[in-house]
């Protein structure tokens, strides 16, 4: 993915996390000899959020609820990484390519009021803000595992609502065949647009159509029962759990359904290295890298890879084995 620096998931010896903050100093780190010192997270995530959807609430109410939705015991964990891992450690090249830096440079980022503009061959086209969404689609919060193409995972609590019922809500045309999203494109809030002209901006990705219709893959808002911090793609994002972190698009602005494949970001970008699947599949190297296993974020425990990512119950019926 790094063209043009060295690869980051090599992972700087940067402190992230103030003394003031430490909770359970997890000394593993040092011994995993990453000199990751700054990485003692702990505290960690308290669990499934119970909330209850208050009776006659407004357009607030219902937004924090569509940010706090209630657990799906079908996607829970026990390993659930430490919140501080989750929104310290992050790839969002629009602001840096340092993972521990893109949490200090999104402050200009302006996040509120945001629209996603859904269009292309649909019967339905439409504009929403975030109280429309609110209004509209049902949140849940669901803990998936999350692997980054760069050989590192996390177990990270999300909440948000599948992609398919916003499709269903904007009826598409029988001959849309893929999906494709962008993220915003805002030099003046976002350094890394100016410090990385060579790449292709705006950020953009697509799934086939029955990829985006999965039950799994989601629109996310909130994480860790909160809303979703910039860092990690406020406001709106998806997650596709069984494939690479880079099909997670962040703070996506348009989604359009079209006709044939699109193209995508990194594979324009580095078509040796990244396709346009990139189901994660451990038994596939990448060029410059084994895929069998990955270092799970902050521990650097290092754990075979499943196939699909763990989740090839729900997604391996739809390929046949060519789509890599
Ligand atoms: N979306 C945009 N717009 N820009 C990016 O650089 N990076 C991708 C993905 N979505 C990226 C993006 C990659 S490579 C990964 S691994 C995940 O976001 C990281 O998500 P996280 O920071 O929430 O862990």
């Amino acid at each position: 993915m790094l063209i043009h620096s060295k690869q980051n998931w090599e992972m700087p010896a940067r402190g992230i996390t103030p003394e003031s903050t430490w909770r359970n100093r997890r000394e593993v780190l040092q011994s995993a000899g990453f000199g990751l010192a700054g990485w003692a997270l702990g505290g960690g995530y308290a669990g499934a959020q119970q909330a209850a959807r208050p009776a006659g609430q407004g357009a607030a109410g219902a937004a924090a609820w569509f940010r706090e939705g209630k657990s799906n015991p079908k996607f829970n964990r026990q390993d659930i990484s430490p919140e501080a891992a989750a929104t310290g450690f992050n790839n969002f090249y629009e602001f840096s390519v340092d993972k521990q830096q893109v949490k200090n440079q999104v402050g200009k980022f302006q996040t509120e009021p945001w629209k996603v503009e859904i269009t292309g061959l649909v019967n339905k086209p439409m504009t929403l803000d975030l109280d429309d969404l609110a209004r509209r689609m049902q949140s849940e919060e669901r803990v998936y595992r999350f692997r980054c193409v760069e050989a590192w995972s996390m177990v990270v609590p999300w909440t948000g609502f599948p992609l398919a019922d916003l499709i269903k809500l904007v009826e598409p045309k029988p001959e849309a065949a893929y999906v494709r999203w962008w993220t915003a494109s805002r030099p003046k809030e976002m350094p890394g647009m100016v410090s990385q002209p060579w790449y292709k901006w705006p950020y953009y990705e697509g799934l086939r159509m029955d990829e985006a219709m999965n039950p799994l893959t989601l629109v996310a808002t909130g994480l860790y029962g909160k809303p979703l911090p910039k860092q990690n793609g406020a406001p709106v994002r998806m997650v596709v759990p069984w494939k690479y972190g880079f099909k997670s698009i962040k703070s996506v602005v348009k989604i359009e359904f079209v006709r044939r494949q699109p193209a995508t970001f990194w594979n324009e970008s580095v078509p040796a290295e990244y396709g346009f699947y990139a189901n994660v599949n451990p038994g596939k190297a990448h060029p410059r890298w084994s895929q069998a296993t990955d270092k799970r974020i902050p521990t650097m425990e290092v754990e075979p890879t499943p196939v699909f990512n763990g989740y090839a119950e729900y997604v391996a019926k739809m390929y046949k084995g060519n789509e890599i």
